[in-house]
């Protein structure tokens, strides 16, 4: 059975669309062919992580929405951005990146209940193993949409008092969603924070299990989403995090 993963935050910035991105890219590598869907309409972002650029970009999500083409038109092999160690497959499905495109689906909305087939139907066609969504910031419909439809959620948090709250917001929710695996992560953690007592904090607060710490990392700043961080750095204690959290994800 394929699993579907979302990534969610409450606030934006806080590295969804990066782990999503890692998450996939260490799936992907141990052989699973993982679809990467981009849920974020009003600010798509991760295609930039796997290279894709605008002209290369068919068909996106919102004509799949518009029923302009089959949602597997819009999945874009990106398998070969990742360098020869990955052994199985990664399909993106992008938004639209054009300010019309993205305008025009504040404007009129869509059904979003064409978002869940699209979901099915991908895994189908693509015989994918798993299906990793990366969202938009807050809680609106087809986040909503994810969250229920997951057999795992990673929650992102930063370590501020702002994302604290938000993130309790969405646990709440999803626990009323009854999503089957709930993750926490906490990102962007200043090195001067000692990690085992983030950790401990922020699993005591939500009681909630939280599948990984993410120290602030210059390297990933330097990268700045030019590419993707367990593939640029593989030796990296981030990438055995990262790789522990997806371990745990998949479970
Ligand atoms: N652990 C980290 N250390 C340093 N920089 C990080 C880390 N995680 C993410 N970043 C940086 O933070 C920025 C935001 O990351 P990302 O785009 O993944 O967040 P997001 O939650 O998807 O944002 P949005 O809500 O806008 O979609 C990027 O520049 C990324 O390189
Ligand atoms: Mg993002």
């Amino acid at each position: 059975m394929a699993k579907i993963i979302s990534v969610h935050s409450f606030r934006g910035g806080t590295g969804k669309s990066n782990t999503t991105a890692n998450v996939t890219t260490i799936l992907a590598s141990e052989g699973r062919r993982v679809g990467v869907i981009d849920t974020d309409i009003q600010s798509p972002g991760i295609h930039v992580l796997f290279g894709l650029n605008e002209e290369a970009m068919r068909y996106s999500l919102n004509d799949y929405l518009w029923g302009k083409c089959e949602i597997a038109q819009a999945a874009h092999d990106v398998t070969s951005q990742l360098g020869p160690a990955v052994k199985g497959k990664v399909f993106l499905i992008p938004s639209s990146i054009k300010a019309g495109e993205i305008a025009r689906v504040l404007r009129e909305g869509y059904d979003v209940g064409l978002l869940n087939d699209g979901f099915h139907q991908l895994i189908q066609s693509l015989k994918l193993d798993v299906l990793m969504i990366d969202t938009h910031p807050g809680l609106n419909e087809e986040t909503l949409l994810s969250i229920a439809v997951s057999d795992a959620l990673a929650i992102i948090l930063r370590p501020d008092q702002q994302d604290y709250q938000g993130t309790g917001v969405t646990v709440e929710v999803a626990r009323k969603l009854e999503v089957p695996r709930l993750v926490l992560v906490v990102n962007k953690v200043p090195p001067t924070f000692n990690a085992t007592e983030v950790k401990a904090r922020v699993q005591q607060t939500y009681n909630a299990e939280v599948g990984a710490v993410l120290m602030h990392s210059d390297e990933m700043m330097a990268l700045a989403s030019a590419g993707v961080f367990v593939q640029h750095y593989p030796d990296h204690p981030m990438t055995a995090e990262l790789r522990r959290l997806a371990a745990r994800l998949v479970e």
